[in-house]
Parts: structure tokens; C-alpha cells; sequence
């Protein structure tokens, strides 16, 4: 010890060794990794913070950046590194490594080159955490999310998609512009696949308990004259928007995982459409992962709010369902062969 510390500081204690409390790993240190980093260190919600990706130097380098801002954060420790065993005693891990989807790409078209590089991620996660719940982000995220499962062996509880959470955002804050309030104050659920086939759920959008189906039945149909059904296509379309106008999109997703990671760390028990095993459900017959209201708290998704649905968002659920099954059953061959853990639903 140096005769600085040892005249300025007097122990009055052994240091603390018991493992963190609250301790969020983050896989994937590009653009979205980095704003879900950034988003939760700013609402406090871990005592540590634990980064990993296999580009070296930049994950050195987002690491230092990051400890130099210690001064404005309360975060105490924030390490990095590409083995796996710095996440150990992980609460939860957001996964966002992957391959980024590019301009005018579905989401689909990613997943298999993103499987082969869950292959190499998930096992390392729950070898040092695996008690941790996981929270995936990477694309296409319903199908990864099932695939994280499968790799696990965690129970399905323990393992979210961050789904629909960032569709339901986008839903909120433009139906809110177009009514002229926040975001916060406009309830609106869009459910499913998040992407291309994800369910506006019309039935059940209101503002302070007032039902905006009551005051115009035809909303969100083709016969609606004033076409509220078009901010669910640019809810759908801004994804690619934004994709096109700055190369990726990471702000808001960063903001909307911190959310969840609140509920979670803090046993909030808070609703969020996010993705969860449908089987079952709504008669779904199939292990798929879609986006329904979830309450999550520290247990992960503790349980699925019964929501009353119309004929027709339960047969868009079904159409979502059926599309991620039939692309499921592609990637099958990818994952099946050996490498996924058998276990108990
Ligand atoms: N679910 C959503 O709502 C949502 C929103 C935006 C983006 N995304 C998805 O998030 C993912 C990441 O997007 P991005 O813009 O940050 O991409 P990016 O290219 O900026 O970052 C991806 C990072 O993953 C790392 N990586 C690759 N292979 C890895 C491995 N085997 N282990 C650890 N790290 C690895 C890369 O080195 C890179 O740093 C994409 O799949 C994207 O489509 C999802």
C-alpha cells in the first residue's frame, strides 16, 4: 500500500467481497448495446455493470469512456471484457450482439446468421449467471428469444424478448402527436411479432378510460375515414425509416430496455408487451415467442395479462404466430442438431 493511502485512509473494515446485488451484464457493446448501457446506468439501476463483445479494442475502449464518467453516474463498478466470466453473478443480461439488420433487410433474413452467434453466447451466460433472467434484443427478437431459450435450458420465465415494447413506444407517441397529449397518457398495446406483422390492438385503445373504438367504431379498419390505421403502418414502417436516414436505430430501444430492466431489478411488477413463450395462448398451438401485456418483477415474466382481444387481433395473433413458426421451422436444422438443451416448459 502506498504511504499515501495507508496515512490518508484507515480501514475500519476488510473490504466487502459478497457479489453484487444488482449486477446487468450487456452482450454487445455496437450501437444498441451501448444505448442500453448508457440508458441504464442513468436511471441507476445496477451496482455494477459488466460488458462483453469480441471486438477487443472497442470494447476497451466503450469500457473507459464509460468508468470516465463515474464522476455523474451511481454506478460503482464497470467492467468489460470478452470472456464470459466477467458477467458472472449476472441479474440479468441484455443480449444485443449481432449481426445489424441493413437498409430495406426483414428482420428475418438476419436469423441465421444470428443463431450461429447465440451459439457461442448463451451457454457462456448461463454457465456464469445461471440464475440470471435474459433479456434479448437482437433481431429477428422473437425468434432469437426462442432460440436463447432453447440454448439456456432456463426456464421460459427467465427468458423475454424485448418484443413489441419499442413497437408499443413508437404506437404511444404517435397516436399521442396525433391527439395532442404524451405519450404516456395515450394506452395502447401493439402485440405479436415485433415487425412487419405486429397487432395494433384497436379494442383496447383509450385515453383516460375513454375508448377510442366507442367514439369511432371503423378505427383501425379500411373503412375508417380518418385512417388511424395509418400510424400503425408508420409505427411499422419508421423502424426502416430510421434505418435509412442514420444507419441503425438505438436511442429509443436503449430508453425501452431500461424500462424493463427497471421492472425487473426493482420487483416492480409493471405490465410490458414483451416477448414470452405463447403456447397456448389464444390458441396458439405452438413453442413460439410473441409480444403479450407481461407483468415482470424479479422472478422475469411472473405472469400474462388475459387481454380481451376481437376476433380479428386474435387471428392477426395466429397470422404472427404462423409466420413465426413456418420461419422457425427453417432455422430448425440451424439449432436443432444436438446443441439445444432439453428441459421441462
Ligand atoms: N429488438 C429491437 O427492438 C431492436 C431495435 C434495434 C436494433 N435491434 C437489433 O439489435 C442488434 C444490434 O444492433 P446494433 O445496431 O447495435 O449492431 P452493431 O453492429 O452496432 O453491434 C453489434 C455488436 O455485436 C457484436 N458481436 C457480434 N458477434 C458477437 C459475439 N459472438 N459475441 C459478442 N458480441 C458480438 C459486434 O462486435 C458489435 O459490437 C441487431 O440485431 C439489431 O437488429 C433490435
Amino acid at each position: 500500500m502506498s504511504s499515501v493511502l495507508q496515512k490518508l485512509i484507515t480501514p475500519q473494515a476488510s473490504s466487502s467481497s459478497d457479489p453484487p446485488r444488482n449486477k446487468v451484464t450487456v452482450v454487445g457493446v455496437g450501437q444498441v448495446g451501448m444505448a442500453c448501457a448508457v440508458s441504464i446506468l442513468l436511471r441507476d439501476l445496477c451496482d455494477e455493470l459488466a460488458l462483453v463483445d469480441v471486438m477487443e479494442d472497442r470494447l476497451k475502449g466503450e469500457m473507459m469512456d464509460l468508468q470516465h464518467g463515474s464522476l455523474f453516474l451511481k454506478t460503482s463498478k464497470i467492467v468489460a471484457d470478452k470472456d464470459y466470466s466477467v458477467t458472472a453473478n449476472s441479474r440479468l443480461v441484455v443480449v444485443t450482439a449481432g449481426v445489424r439488420q441493413q437498409e430495406g433487410e426483414s428482420r428475418l433474413n438476419l436469423v441465421q446468421r444470428n443463431v450461429n452467434v447465440f451459439k457461442s453466447i448463451v451457454p457462456q451466460i448461463v454457465k456464469y449467471s445461471p440464475d440470471c433472467t435474459i433479456i434479448v434484443v437482437s433481431n429477428p427478437v422473437d425468434v432469437l428469444t426462442y432460440v436463447t431459450w432453447k440454448l439456456s435450458g432456463l426456464p421460459k420465465h427467465r427468458v423475454i424478448g424485448s418484443g413489441t415494447n419499442l413497437d408499443s413506444a413508437r404506437f404511444r407517441y404517435m397516436m399521442a402527436e396525433r391527439l395532442g397529449i404524451h405519450a404516456s397518457s395515450f394506452n395502447g398495446w401493439v402485440l405479436g411479432e415485433h415487425g412487419d406483422t405486429s397487432v395494433p390492438v384497436w379494442s383496447g385503445a383509450n385515453v383516460a378510460g375513454v375508448n377510442l373504438q366507442t367514439l369511432n367504431p371503423d378505427i383501425g379498419t379500411d373503412a375508417d375515414k380518418e385512417q388511424w390505421k395509418a400510424t400503425h403502418k408508420a409505427v411499422v414502417d419508421s423502424a426502416y425509416e430510421v434505418i435509412r436516414l442514420k444507419g441503425y436505430t438505438n436511442w429509443a430501444i436503449g430508453l425501452s430496455v431500461a424500462d424493463l430492466t427497471e421492472s425487473i431489478v426493482k420487483n416492480l411488477s409493471r405490465v410490458h408487451p414483451v416477448s414470452t413463450m405463447v403456447k397456448d395462448k389464444y390458441g396458439i398451438n405452438e413453442e413460439v415467442f410473441l409480444s403479450l401485456p407481461c407483468v415482470l418483477n424479479s422472478s422475469g415474466v411472473c405472469s400474462v395479462i388475459n387481454m380481451t382481444l376481437t376476433d380479428a387481433e386474435v387471428g392477426q395473433l395466429k397470422k404472427s404466430a404462423d409466420t413465426l413458426w413456418a420461419f422457425l421451422s427453417t432455422v430448425t436444422n440451424a439449432v436443432a442438431h444436438g446443441e439445444l438443451r432439453r428441459r421441462k416448459l
